[in-house]
């Protein structure tokens, strides 16, 4: 399969061809995701709590980031391997943010998402200044909840439906390559669809995005108690994984596992004679 770049991605959505994309924190999740040929994976901060266990995207550090970075990049040759940038990673200065870009791309990521739109557009410039291509993220930002009351829809009234379209538009001039649009209505994300050039990638914000992105877990249903509006379950994976390891506990308790066909033995001369002196 060939690697996959941003020009890719842009031909893409030059054709009108819609592509699904995923985030992916390990090198098995990576080689899977690598095998069915998504374009683009992302090293989602979401790891924060589907890898990590925190409550939120809030407390994932740089380091904490780079260790599942790696492990997607041994298990994936061909998609676009975008690397989330943690929060409080590039807010402070763009410096940090250039520094921090740059560990991730010395890696091996191809390209990073930072959240925010016109205030981070400085930095975007910056970043794709320095070589390292950028992937916007506008809308709902769950870096920001603390300063938004929570995860809740963005754009809903005309202000800040107007925001974010020049959100989007100050991104796209900031020089990034696509943008996520993750948490707002529909009809707006259309709109923004058609008014920017660069592909626009969503999450919770309906068909009219040239992509969209799920989180690995959410569409394999891993979390039993987690059933976010804007992802499906294409599988209940928490049922499946459920069942079979209890099977396996069961059949260990119940003396069925393991069988001959799960282990060897020594041959009977061998057995008898270490018998004999044991
Ligand atoms: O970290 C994440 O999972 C994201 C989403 C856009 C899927 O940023």
């Amino acid at each position: 399969m060939k690697k996959i770049y941003p020009q890719d991605l842009q031909k893409l959505k030059d054709v009108g061809k819609k592509f699904a994309t995923i985030t992916a924190y390990d090198y098995t999740s990576s080689k899977i995701v690598n095998d069915i040929g998504f374009p683009v994976v992302l090293v989602g901060d979401s790891a924060s709590m589907v890898v990590y266990g925190y409550k939120d995207t809030t407390p994932v550090s740089m380091d904490e980031m780079m260790f599942v970075l790696r492990s997607v990049i041994r298990g994936n040759s061909s998609s676009l391997i975008v690397a989330d940038m943690p929060f409080m990673s590039y807010q402070p200065s763009i410096e940090e943010a250039i520094k921090n870009a740059g560990k991730f791309i010395k890696t091996g990521a191809n390209a990073v998402k930072i959240e925010g739109g016109s205030a981070q557009s400085k930095t975007i410039s910056r970043l794709v200044s320095s070589g390292i291509p950028v992937m916007g993220h506008i809308g709902l930002l769950p870096q920001s909840i603390n300063a938004t009351s929570g995860y809740r829809v963005q754009g809903k009234d005309e202000f800040s439906a107007n925001e974010i379209i020049q959100d989007a538009l100050d991104v796209e001039r900031a020089g990034a390559f696509s943008i996520v649009l993750e948490g707002i209505p529909g009809n707006l994300a259309k709109i923004i669809s058609r008014k920017i050039k660069i592909p626009t990638i969503g999450i919770g914000s309906g068909p009219h995005c040239d992509g969209q992105i799920q989180v690995f877990h959410d569409l394999l249903g891993i979390d039993k108690t987690f059933n976010p509006k804007h992802s499906k379950k294409f599988v209940n994976s928490y049922e499946l994984f459920f069942n079979a390891l209890k099977n396996y506990k069961n059949d260990v308790e119940d003396l069925k596992f393991p069988t001959i066909e799960h282990y060897i033995n020594l041959s009977k001369d061998i057995e008898d004679k270490i018998t004999e002196n044991n």
